[in-house]
Formats: structure tokens, sequence, C-alpha cells
């Protein structure tokens, strides 16, 4: 019998084509429909940028105002899913109460089951503008604090931070949060969205796929790591706390969330981009003393370990910085992220396959129930 090859995790396996983004690490390069994100992120609006996942282009003017219009005006929960939020024990996790409000949307849309391209983009572009508004009125719940409505004269971050805050934010804070989005919005087959693949490959609705690419979203070794970022932030307290702290870590043989990639081994792409709003939102708000824990733990762990940062690393204290609470890190990963799922469960109908791999058997040999005869 010849040996079977097990490719644990999958890793190095290439299973499908993309036309939405292209990670290359040899050069720490991350395309997006073929323009390089750090350009994205300096030009574009988030808004914008969701219209080039989803359709292949960036949009002209009218295009770009249509959208806005649309999700401007779709930003509102209504009285049902606000419900369902608040029957959920604030001890939830936030990921979880996402999660639930999406299954929501999904119940309450009789189009769900309808998985036309054009009946999918229209869900993507719902999810896109409500989620916004689920994230923020769960922290403001959990803060004991009245939900704020949207504001339709603004564009989705400046909105996004007004309903969470219920105060308007400088442009620079609306800048760095907008870059954010936009790095978070797509990274190819990676958990979250190979999840929303395999539930779509079987012809399954785009909801359920979204919901499922929430539970993988949620684990500490993907989007979980930039809540467990500012967690680690806290255990260490002081850049002068970093040498002993990461001697015990390290004996422990702990992982350092934010650190390490599958892909990327030299550097994650994202992590310049997202550092400099990092290094706004620093100066903005005089929080030295966060900047030098950060960048004491990276350089002593990169010197140590030869391992470097990922997206997580900077965006977790950026979102602390804007006032989020810790366990709102990974929603706004959702946030994001739902415009690359969404875009993945199209291009997977368009050409669909079930995923359904193999599994090499390495239990018992066969064996029977004593006493037991086939009937003839
Ligand atoms: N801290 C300490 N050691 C690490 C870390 C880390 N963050 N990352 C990798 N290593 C070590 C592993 O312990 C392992 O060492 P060993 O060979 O001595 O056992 C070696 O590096 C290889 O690591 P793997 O976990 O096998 O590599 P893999 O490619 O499977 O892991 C992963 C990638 C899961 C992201 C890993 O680096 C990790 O757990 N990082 C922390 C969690 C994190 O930040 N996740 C965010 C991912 S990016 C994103 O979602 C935006």
């Amino acid at each position: 019998m010849s040996e079977i090859e097990i490719k644990k995790g999958l890793a190095g396996v290439t299973v499908d084509y993309t036309a939405i983004s292209k990670v290359n690490p040899d050069t720490n390069s991350l395309l997006y429909r073929g323009y390089p994100v750090q350009e994205l992120a300096a030009t574009q609006s988030f808004e914008s940028v969701a219209l080039l996942l989803w359709n292949g282009d960036l949009p002209d003017a009218a295009a770009l105002a249509a959208f806005e219009g649309f999700e401007r005006t779709h930003r509102g929960l209504d009285a049902d899913v606000k419900t369902v939020i608040d029957l959920l024990p604030l001890e939830s996790h936030p990921m979880d109460v996402v999660r639930t409000a999406v299954s929501v949307l999904g119940a309450q849309d009789a189009a769900a089951s309808d998985n036309s391209p054009a009946a999918d983009l229209a869900k993507a572009q719902l999810l896109f503008a409500k989620i916004p508004a689920i994230v923020a009125y769960d922290q403001r719940r959990r803060r004991g604090q009245q939900p704020v409505p949207p504001r339709d004269d603004l564009g989705y971050a400046a909105n996004f931070l007004w309903m969470t805050f219920g105060e308007e934010p400088a442009d620079i804070v609306v800048e760095a949060f907008n870059v954010s989005m936009i790095l978070y919005a797509e990274h190819s087959f990676n958990a979250s969205t190979f999840t929303s693949r395999v539930i779509t490959s079987t012809t399954s609705d785009l909801y359920s796929a979204v919901v499922g690419a929430i539970g993988a979203l949620k684990g500490a070794l993907h989007g979980g790591a930039n809540e467990a970022v500012m967690h680690i932030f806290d255990e260490v307290g002081t850049a002068d706390n970093v040498g002993p702290w990461l001697d015990e870590a390290l004996a422990a043989k702990r992982k350092i969330m934010g650190f390490g990639h599958r892909v990327y081994k030299k550097g994650d792409s994202r992590v310049p981009t997202m550092k400099a709003a990092l290094d706004d939102l620093v100066e903005y708000y005089d929080a030295r003393d966060l900047a030098a824990l950060y960048d004491t733990l990276e350089s002593e762990f990169v010197a140590r370990k030869g391992i470097y940062p990922n997206l997580d690393y900077p965006s977790g204290p950026a979102y602390h910085l804007i006032g989020f609470d810790t366990l709102t890190f990974t929603p706004l990963f959702v946030a994001a992220r739902i415009v690359g799922w969404t875009a993945h469960i199209i291009e997977q109908t368009a050409a669909n396959a079930l995923i359904r791999p193999l599994s090499a058997y390495n239990g018992p040999d066969e064996r029977h129930i004593d006493g037991y005869v086939a009937s003839a």
C-alpha cells in the first residue's frame, strides 16, 4: 500500500483559483483585484474598496455615490434584531452576538435561498450596512448606554464611530479606522473565508456561510488574535517588563498573540500601513507608554524568535486607543471581512464544486459485535 501524504492544516495545499486577492509571501505583498493594498488604503474609502472586491474594478463616481446612498439608508437595525440582541446575556461574547444577529437577518430575508449573483450581492451589501450597527449597539448595551442612531450625513467609518461613541470623531481617527477596515477586508483562503466557501459549496445560503465564517474568525489563532494582543499588553503592563515577561512566556511555550502567520514568514504586508495609522493615533491620543510597550515587545520578540507581527498586532492597540472595548475588536474584523467573505461566496457559487476532502483512517481494524449473526 502506498504511503498517504497528510497535509495537516492543509498547509501548502492550493485548493482553487481566486481572482479576488493575491498574497505573495516572497515579496510581502497583497493585491486586491490587482491593486496593492497600501495604495488602496492611501487613496480610497472602505466603501470604494468594497465595490472593487465585489465587482472586480474600482467604482466610478456614480456607482460609488449609488452604493453610499444604499449603505446610508440601510444602516439602522429593526426592532426584532434589537429584541433578539437584548435577549442575549450582557456577558455574551460580542462575536456570539454578531453571529446571532446575522443569523436573524438571514431568517428574516425571504430571498435568503436565492443564490444568484445579484441576490447574493444585495445580501452582501445589506450585511455591510448593518454589521456596524450591530457592533455599536452591543458595545453600548454592555456599557449600559442608550443606542445612538446612525447619521446619514457621515461616511461609513465616521458613522460607525458615531454610533459607537455618540461623538463626532476627529478626521485622523476616521482615517485610521478606514485604513484598518481596508486592510482587514480580504486575505484569500484564510480559515474563515475557506469556511464560508465550504458552506457555500453545499449550495447553502450566504447568511449561513457568513455565520460559519464568524465562528471560524472568533478563534485566537485567527481573528481573535487582535483581542488577545490587548490582553497581552495588559499582562505585560510596561515596556520595562517586556524582557522578564517574555522569558516566562517563552519558557512556558506560550504563543505570543499578534505574531506569526501561516503564509507570511518574513512579515505581514499589511503591518507597515496599519503601524503608520497606529502612529497617528499614538500622537493624537498622546499614548507614548503604549507605543513604547508596542515597540519593545516587537523588537524583543523578533530578536528572540525571528517571528514577525501580523495585522492584529498594530490593529489591537489602534482600536484600544480609539476607545473600543477589547471584546469588540474581533467584531470589527467581521465588519471589514464581510466584504472578502461575500466576494468569495459569490465566486465559489459561480464555479462551484462541493468541497469534500478525504481522510486517512487510523482507528481500530474491522471488528464485530459478539454473538451477532447477519440475517440471511
Ligand atoms: N508565538 C510563539 N511562537 C510562535 C508563534 C507565536 N505567535 N507563532 C509561531 N510560533 C512558533 C510555533 O510555536 C512553532 O514552533 P515549533 O516549531 O518550535 O513548534 C513554529 O513557530 C511554527 O508555528 P505554527 O503555529 O506551526 O505555524 P502556523 O503556520 O501553523 O501558525 C499562526 C500560524 C497560527 C498564525 C501562529 O503563528 C500563531 O499561533 N500566532 C499567534 C496567533 C495570531 O496572531 N493569529 C493571527 C493570524 S493573522 C490574522 O488573523 C490577521
